[in-house]
């Protein structure tokens, strides 16, 4: 048994987190143990292990999180109908909780009172992991190599060569990048010029718009309280749904975003995402809300996803707060159950057909043809009643209602002069 104290390490299996364990023993004499946390991105994987036994570590772990995620992180922010700033659908963010958790989970088990990662000390993510971690286990250490030591790249290449530390570095990529089933988050780059067009090489998962199939694809994808279940009549778990989702949707350029989003360091970053299943779900979820929800309830729920996201993105997953929006939300998705027909072309993800035992939209009441059962009659006392405030406010309040001299006219001037 080994003397020293240990440190939970979150590793990726690539150059950054392979320095990051021999320089954490060598900066803090500790004992390195890896987690390698699978939640659909299958890069580093088989090798992770092998790899971080081989740069020196104790013990290598690798865990299967993909249900997890997607059960208690992806499905929950589908619900919600969480979009940061209207565009993002928060995969690298909802990731993070759940690699604080694990990293916790893990640390107690080896008797470790520390963890490390590899973010820097200019993004989101660090946030996010030092938040969940200090609110999980208030005593924890957290070491994070690269905020207390930045490494350029070509610095962690001669790092890695001098530490016999084995690394594939043929493909360098000029980008950073980030992904699990949810999606690629990609950073870095000529797009940090926000003028410039994300170059083609940026995209893995989604094939250009303009050669996507000429032929559309309909699909139907089926909810039950708010959460998918079936993908063309098929029952699916979550991670086999998204995982097949992604490539459908990836095959006709859907799910591309390009999105200069204000991160919680306060700086303004350009950050493309991939997201083709994230993308068809959220409009099928919404055209399904559209049938099951009262116009109040859509509303409000607006409000709700906006906060959520913002809670989620701020690395708050852990908080009280976020409790009392998903158990809102949890509450507003009891009907939402049913199916939606999905047209998936040329980059575009369109609803064409949307039907549920619990609609609120009836036949019967918005045709225009045989069958009319809304009653005509009844608009007028509705429309008498409705416009009585107006109809008061111009009787008594004429003049500041219409003084030309106003700043900001309500009223076309020359209707005002007829
Ligand atoms: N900007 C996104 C976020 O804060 C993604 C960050 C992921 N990192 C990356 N290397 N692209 O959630």
């Amino acid at each position: 048994m080994s003397e020293k104290g240990k440190v939970v390490l979150a590793y990726s299996g690539g150059l950054d987190t392979s320095v990051a364990v021999r320089w954490i023993q060598e900066t803090y004499k500790l004992d390195v143990v890896t987690l390698t946390i699978d939640m659909g991105a299958q890069k580093y994987l088989e090798n992770a292990r092998r790899r971080a036994l081989d740069v020196g570590a104790i013990a290598a772990e690798v865990v299967d999180a993909r249900e997890t995620f997607v059960n208690y992180f992806c499905w929950p922010a589908l619900r919600a109908g969480a979009l940061y700033e209207d565009a993002y659908p928060l995969a690298t963010a909802l990731g993070r909780p759940l690699i604080a958790k694990l990293l916790v989970d893990t640390a107690k088990r080896h008797g470790a009172r520390a963890v490390a990662h590899g973010c820097t000390g200019k993004g989101n993510d660090q946030v996010r992991f030092d938040v969940g971690i200090k609110t999980l286990a208030p005593g924890m250490k957290i070491i994070a190599p690269a905020r207390e030591c930045y490494m350029t790249r070509d610095e962690a290449i001669n790092y890695a060569q001098k530490h016999n530390i084995k690394i594939d570095v043929t493909k360098k990529s000029p980008y950073s990048t980030d992904e699990n089933l949810w999606g690629r988050s990609i950073e870095c780059g000529a797009m940090e010029d926000a003028w410039i067009e994300p170059p083609e090489d940026a995209y893995q998962w989604t094939v250009n718009p303009c050669q996507a199939p000429d032929e559309p694809q309909y699909i139907e994808l089926e909810f039950e309280k708010g959460v998918p279940v079936a993908l063309d009549g098929a029952d699916m778990d979550g991670p086999s749904l998204i995982a097949k989702l992604n490539e459908i949707a990836g095959g006709h350029g859907i799910g591309r975003i390009d999105h200069v989003e204000n991160r919680l360091v306060g700086i303004k970053s350009r950050e493309i995402y991939e997201a083709p299943a994230a993308k068809v779900l959220y409009e099928a979820h919404k055209a399904l809300e559209s049938i099951c929800l009262t116009r109040p309830a859509q509303r409000f729920k607006s409000l709700v996803a906006e906060k959520y996201a913002d809670n989620v993105y701020d690395g708050l997953w852990y908080s009280g707060f976020h409790q009392d929006l998903t158990a809102y939300v949890h509450s507003s998705q009891r009907a939402v159950s049913g199916t939606v027909r999905m047209k998936l072309y040329r980059g575009g993800a369109v609803k064409t057909g949307v039907k549920s035992p619990y609609s609120l939209y009836n036949k019967s009441l918005a045709t225009y043809d045989e069958g009319d059962e809304f009653d005509h009659r009844a608009a007028d006392g509705f429309i008498e009643l409705h416009g009585l405030p107006s109809r008061i406010q111009s009787r008594f309040q004429q003049g500041p209602l219409q003084n030309s001299e106003q700043k900001v006219q309500t009223i076309p001037p020359e209707i005002e002069a007829g």
